[in-house]
């Protein structure tokens, strides 16, 4: 563990995770068909992580009440990591049924959060995502833990980030290859980002942490940044900067993901994912399928001022 760079990277890992936690959000419901398009649309354009759905209860989250029938009808590249978000067994069990190779299991790490989102405690979810993830390492799945609120909590407000790091190591030692740390409500500013990531590197290294903002209060871009100098690697954008949390107030934006990319082209750092490719399913989504779209690159790109 450990082993923080903070050379510039020649590349970076960009998690595609709208297609999930964009759409969790959506007022509009796209049909299995539009999804489809979508997620092809995205792997098109170079990603090769995406997460497709999330096996949870409709009644909660009803606008992915179709990922069963999304995953039977997606026809899957090898070289791509198409992950399903799952809160339990019967998550996992119907995960399994259609053939998902990679699950996503995730917690808060502020109790209030963590009990409107899944209906309950730290410690419940901990011990029920040991059992959930023993059963996915005896399927040879691979697994991916996020945590939730990791610089604040619209309900709590700061979060202790030592608790931030003792879950991360839970989920690692359950065997997830990487852990993603969200800023679930965009509470984050860029020196507390700094500063927390280089404890969580120093701790974690480059390769078992991922970064995953959200927009709300603008400072999307500049903490991702922060975690770039940092010494992050590896960071998730939603298409579009759709989605947010259904169960945390003011959640507007994930990151765009074509704010992401663009900022790291700038850059020189390569993503392997085509920019203008992503902006033309932006377009599909906003215009086609009628969703809500936040990035900021995006409006920039439909202004016509490229
Ligand atoms: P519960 O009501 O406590 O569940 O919900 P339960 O275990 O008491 O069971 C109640 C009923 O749910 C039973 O059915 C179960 O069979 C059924 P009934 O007897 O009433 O007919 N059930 C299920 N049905 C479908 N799929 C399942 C499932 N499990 C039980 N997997 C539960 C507990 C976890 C299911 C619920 O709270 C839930 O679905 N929560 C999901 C919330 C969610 O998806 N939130 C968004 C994702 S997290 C996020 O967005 C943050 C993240 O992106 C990071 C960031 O942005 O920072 C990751
Ligand atoms: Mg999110």
């Amino acid at each position: 563990m450990g082993g923080v760079s903070r050379e510039q990277p020649e590349e970076v890992t960009v998690v595609e995770v709208g297609p999930r936690d964009g759409l969790q959000n959506e007022r509009v419901r796209l049909t299995v068909e539009q999804k489809l398009r979508l997620i092809n649309g995205l792997v098109d354009a170079g990603v090769r992580n995406i997460e497709v759905g999330s096996f949870v209860h409709p009644r909660w989250i009803p606008q992915m009440a179709d990922t069963a029938e999304v995953f039977r009808r997606l026809e899957r590249r090898d070289d791509v990591r198409y992950w399903a978000l799952v809160p339990n067994a019967r998550g996992l069990e119907s995960a399994l049924e259609v053939g998902v190779s990679h699950v996503a299991v995730f917690l808060s790490s502020s109790e209030t959060h963590n009990r409107r989102n899944i209906n309950r405690t730290i410690a419940e979810s901990l011990e029920n995502l040991r059992e959930v993830c023993a059963t996915a390492r005896r399927e040879g799945l691979g697994i991916r833990g996020y945590v939730s609120t990791v610089f604040g909590c619209p309900y709590e407000g700061d979060v202790d980030f030592s608790r931030v790091m003792d879950i991360t190591t839970a989920l690692l030692e359950m065997g997830a290859c990487e852990v993603s740390l969200g800023d679930t409500t965009g509470m984050g500013t860029p020196l507390q980002v700094r500063d927390r990531l280089g404890q969580a590197l120093e701790r974690f290294g480059p390769d078992q942490i991922a970064l995953h903002l959200h927009d709300t209060r603008g400072l999307g871009l500049a903490n991702a940044l922060m975690g770039l100098e940092a010494g992050m690697r590896i960071f998730d954008g939603s298409v579009g900067g759709m989605g947010g949390c259904p169960y945390a107030p003011g959640a507007s934006g994930n990151l765009g993901t074509e704010d992401l990319v663009h900022m790291l082209h700038s850059a020189g750092i390569r993503t392997g994912i085509d920019l203008d490719r992503l902006l033309a399913i932006s377009q599909l989504l906003e215009n086609d399928y009628g969703a809500t779209l936040n990035s900021r690159f995006y409006r920039y790109a439909q202004a016509g001022a490229r």
